[in-house]
């Protein structure tokens, strides 16, 4: 079966879930999809430099540490001068891509994030510049488009009509959110989706649709980590995804696209101790270390117990080259576009 799933890189439904729900395959799993892995990007390592400009949200996704009902949480935005200082750090450590995330934040009218977009770019012309900003009109996403964005972040989150209302408010709709993904491909952006693993009702046939839908949208970037409660959201005492599971899905997702950057999330660092490295280990080849000015890190916090706020951005790469170094791979200084 895994030999199928490595050529014709796609399953039955009947065969994914029998993948998904034994631990029968995953040693070979994992070593096919680094097999793939090392064929198509060798030993390599792209990072990208992760600012994250606002925790101000409009919304109120049920799992969402920033979600617009945590009283609790203390909000900052950063000035324009804080975010080129802080691409401006990252460039001299070697990023050649930042990524700027940020919760829905009126205030980050498009004409501004069109001057940071292009800001950046006027001083980095060597460099990627990735959003990761949400939901928007796709006259707004043409416009940064415009403006010099190459690559734009956003998670589908499920791809189950009603698991995605479980997990979000009415006033959000699966059905808005793959309009923005395939307008922002129409649009030309290299353009990155995923899922939370383990997330408040999802099945294994919820998976099974991520994986279908992952399929239609043909992403450059895949990002997938596992869900982990937030203490101050109605999903609080909801237990976290799986840290197996997680890793599985990164090895079935590089065997289905080969060429496809997908990271070694945060999320996955988090839930363990060596998840980072063991998602490389499993088909990842994408490292995105925070390069947010270290008081807001800890602000910043879409589930419990993120790791790296404490860190200063050159001790958090620093620590990350060793990681991947350890773990048999390398970090390179360059831009990481998709290979086709
Ligand atoms: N646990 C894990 N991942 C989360 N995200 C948001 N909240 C959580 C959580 N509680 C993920 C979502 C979002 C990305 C930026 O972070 O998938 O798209
Ligand atoms: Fe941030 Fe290790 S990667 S401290």
């Amino acid at each position: 079966m895994l030999d199928r799933l490595e050529k014709e890189r796609t399953l039955t439904d009947g065969e994914f879930l029998e993948i998904l729900t034994t631990t029968e395959y995953d040693g070979e799993l994992g070593e096919r999809a680094d097999a793939v892995r090392r064929k198509v990007y060798g030993d390599r390592v792209f990072i990208r430099g992760l600012v994250e400009i606002t925790n101000y949200c409009r919304n109120n996704c049920y799992y969402c540490g920033i979600r617009r009902g945590n009283r609790l949480c203390t909000r900052y935005r950063l000035t324009e001068e804080q975010i080129f200082s802080c691409c401006d750090e990252g460039y001299g450590l070697g990023f050649r891509t930042f990524v700027l995330q940020g919760g829905e934040d009126p205030r980050f009218t498009d004409d501004r994030i069109c001057a940071i977009v292009s800001g950046i770019k006027d001083r980095h012309p060597d460099c990627a510049v990735t959003l990761s900003l949400g939901e928007k009109s796709r006259e707004s996403y043409g416009m940064y488009r415009q403006a010099g964005a190459d690559r734009y972040l956003l998670r589908h989150e499920t791809a189950d009509e009603e698991h995605y209302r479980k997990l979000h408010p009415a006033q959000l709709s699966l059905e808005n959110r793959k309009r923005c993904l395939f307008d922002l491909k129409e649009l030309g952006y290299q353009v990155g989706s995923g899922f939370m693993v383990g997330s408040p009702y999802q099945t294994s046939e919820c998976l099974v649709e991520d994986l279908r839908f992952l399929q239609k949208l043909d992403p450059d970037m895949i990002g997938i980590g596992p869900f982990i409660h937030h203490s101050q959201t109605p999903f609080a005492d909801r237990p976290d995804g799986s840290f197996e599971l997680t890793l599985k899905l990164i090895s079935v997702l590089r065997l289905m696209f080969p060429h496809a950057l997908i990271p070694a999330t945060t999320a996955l660092g988090t839930i363990n101790p060596r998840g980072r490295e063991m998602g490389l280990q499993r088909g990842a080849n994408v490292v995105m270390p925070n390069l947010s000015p270290t008081g807001v890190r800890e602000l910043y916090q879409l589930y419990d117990n993120k790791i790296c706020t404490g860190e200063e951005s050159a001790q958090c790469l620093e620590c990350l080259r060793n990681r991947v170094a350890a773990a048999g791979y390398r970090i390179v200084q360059d831009i990481g576009n998709v290979k086709r």
